[in-house]
């Protein structure tokens, strides 16, 4: 018995035969009922593409061979994952070795009961349902499939914007004369130990980036003793231990793996950094790099600033009470793993109070991560400079806390 990818195939042979595929772009969907969305799509937008249909539904006399050398003569090949079982010799993965160019299309749950409701199951979350109504996944596959077909572009390389004598290879050599070294001990990667930690920090990590303060050269330095980011406006603080810290490690691991703790959050470019690189790191590799981190020398305790004026803390207070804490509490208490904690949170008490500000005027974006999978941002404050002031100064001198206080014109110099 021929089924219904048989019929699909003899019809594309048969027209190659005739010669009736010339110029436009050949366009290939494989799935079962989704393949028909899809194919939809690409019409939709590409009308002058010739987009074909191959239905993975039931098994006939189509083997995986015949199915891929089919395939080849398209320019664009869409495929769903599908099993092995549909066609004799193999699945995706099988077809994924003959044409390493055929995309994958998501698998998508129709809801029977709602005909205007799909899933999209999410290949970064091990197959989570992803609720969403029929019309914008339509949308979003005709989008998709009009940029697939566009043809490709030649770019001209630009040249380098550079002034002499700083664009030569001789102006490069130099500087690395002075500024790099190569790291030797490092490039044996330690299997475990502190070790490991200095490797994952110092080496592949590139936490000095932004850690470690850059000199007169644009060199970021040895020590991870914090600066401000060059162009950004954030502040990567110090990632030396601070005085009397005794649970350090776990507090790091945790806020590198989750991109939370119990401290607070990592926001900014410390939440790309969690977004895309350490929540995949491995536990062990987590822990040598925290172990690394605490074994730094601490930093000094700092020295308890004068506390503010008193109208200065009124208006804080009411601003606080007003505009902060529903969420982070009347005591800065937070509310664990939604919202952090102000009282004993890093970040607040830091000298530089760059990252408030920016946090403050853009809203904070935690990353969403295994341990953290729906984090909860904050919306943007709208403050005054004096308003600013006012609530940071009280947010920095309370519930024990006495960092420095915060002035209007400071605020303005960094916003
Ligand atoms: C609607 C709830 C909400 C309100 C209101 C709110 N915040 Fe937040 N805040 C959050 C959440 C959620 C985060 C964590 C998100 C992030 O920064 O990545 C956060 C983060 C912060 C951070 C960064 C903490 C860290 O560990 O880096 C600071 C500082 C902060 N808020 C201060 C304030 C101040 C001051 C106010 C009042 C002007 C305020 N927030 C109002 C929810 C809120
Ligand atoms: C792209 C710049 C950048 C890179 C790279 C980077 N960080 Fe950060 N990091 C920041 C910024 C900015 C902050 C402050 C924002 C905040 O408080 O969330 C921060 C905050 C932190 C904090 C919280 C400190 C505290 O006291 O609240 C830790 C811990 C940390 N980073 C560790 C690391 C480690 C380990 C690496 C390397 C794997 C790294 N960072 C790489 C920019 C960076």
């Amino acid at each position: 018995m021929l089924s219904e990818i048989d019929h699909q195939l003899l019809h594309v042979w048969g027209r190659r035969l005739r010669g009736r595929e010339k110029g436009a772009p050949r366009i290939a969907v494989v799935g079962n009922c989704q393949s028909f969305g899809i194919a939809y799509g690409m019409k939709l937008l590409v009308p002058h593409a010739h987009v074909d249909r191959f239905t993975i539904v039931r098994k006939g006399v189509t083997t995986l061979d015949m199915l891929a050398k089919t395939l080849a003569g398209y320019d664009h090949v869409f495929s769903l994952e599908f099993q092995p079982g549909f066609v004799h010799g193999g699945g995706w993965e099988e077809l994924k070795a003959l044409l390493p160019d055929v995309a994958p299309i998501p698998s998508i749950v129709f809801s029977g009961f709602h005909p205007g409701t799909i899933y999209i199951l999410d290949p970064t979350r091990s197959g989570y349902p992803i609720e969403g109504p029929t019309g914008p996944y339509h949308s979003a596959i005709a989008l998709f499939a009009y940029l697939r077909s566009l043809p490709p572009v030649k770019l001209e390389r630009r040249a380098h914007e550079l002034r002499f004598p700083f664009g030569t290879p001789v102006a490069m050599a130099v500087w690395q004369w002075f500024n790099f070294t190569p790291a030797a001990e490092l490039q044996r990667s330690p299997a475990d130990g502190i070790a490991r930690g200095a490797y994952l920090v110092t080496g592949l990590g590139h936490c000095g980036e932004c850690h470690a303060p850059r000199n007169r050269w644009s060199a970021p330095g040895n020590r991870l003793e914090g600066g401000a980011m060059p162009g950004d406006g954030w502040f990567a603080p110090s990632l030396h231990p601070g005085p009397g810290a005794s649970d350090e490690p776990a507090q790091t691991v945790a806020l590198l793996r989750d991109g939370i703790n119990a401290r607070g959050v990592a926001s900014g470019p410390m939440a790309k950094v969690v977004l895309d690189s350490t929540q995949h790191w491995l536990p062990a590799d987590l822990h040598w790099a925290a172990s690394y981190l605490s074994n730094l020398p601490p930093d000094p305790a700092p020295s308890k600033s004068p506390e503010a004026d008193p109208t200065l803390r009124a208006t804080g207070v009411r601003l606080y009470t007003d505009r902060c804490a529903d969420c982070h509490g009347a005591d800065g208490q937070g509310v664990r793993g939604v919202y952090p904690p102000l009282a004993g949170n890093p970040t607040v008490v830091q000298p530089s109070i760059l990252t408030l500000i920016r946090v403050l005027d853009h809203g904070g974006f935690a990353a969403a991560t295994a341990g953290n999978p729906k984090p909860y941002g904050m919306p943007p404050a709208m403050l005054s400079n004096e308003e600013m002031a006012a609530v940071l100064t009280y947010v920095r001198q309370s519930w024990g806390q006495r960092a420095s206080a915060v002035s209007s014109l400071d605020v303005l110099r960094y916003r």
